[in-house]
């Protein structure tokens, strides 16, 4: 399950030099190709609002094999969402766009990081297919 967090409903017109001009939905059709090759079976999600992400990380247990989350601002405040990773033990995979780490200071911490299998980050979209062959690498050799 992918699930993508606050403002990148905007992505496309979003500070495109920051995050490039493919829109969420463009990102999710690459996602979908890539998917297809791997056989690989995925939902892509995006809400602004904080409970409800933590509603489908909570649901995700037994529903789905791996999260790749791109948890966008929450990234950086959420203990919520770390609490739900924990809690529903299903692996989660921290993607990003950008590169946090050569941007901002406060988007060097990263609350959900611990909790998650690993962060890829600073690729645009292939961030996102990138996360895709992480979880078909957690999902396939089981690590
Ligand atoms: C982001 C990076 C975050 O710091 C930012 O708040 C976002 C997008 C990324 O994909 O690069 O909204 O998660």
């Amino acid at each position: 399950m992918f699930l993508n967090g606050p403002n990148l409903n905007l992505l496309g017109t979003r500070e495109p030099e920051v995050y490039g001009r493919l829109t969420l939905s463009d990102i999710e059709v690459e996602v979908r190709a890539r998917a297809a090759q791997l056989g690989a079976e995925v939902e892509f999600r995006q809400s602004n609002v904080e409970g409800e992400l933590v509603t489908w990380i909570q649901g995700a247990k037994g529903r789905f094999d791996v999260i790749v989350l791109n948890a966008a601002a929450y990234t950086h405040t959420s203990v919520a969402l770390r609490d739900a990773i924990a809690a529903t033990g299903v692996p989660t995979v921290e993607i990003h766009l950008s590169n946090v780490h050569a941007r901002e200071e406060f988007r060097h911490v990263s609350m959900i990081a611990p909790v998650c299998r690993g962060q890829i980050c600073g690729f645009g979209v292939k961030s996102y297919i990138l996360g895709l062959e992480a979880a078909f690498y957690v999902k396939v050799a089981n690590k």
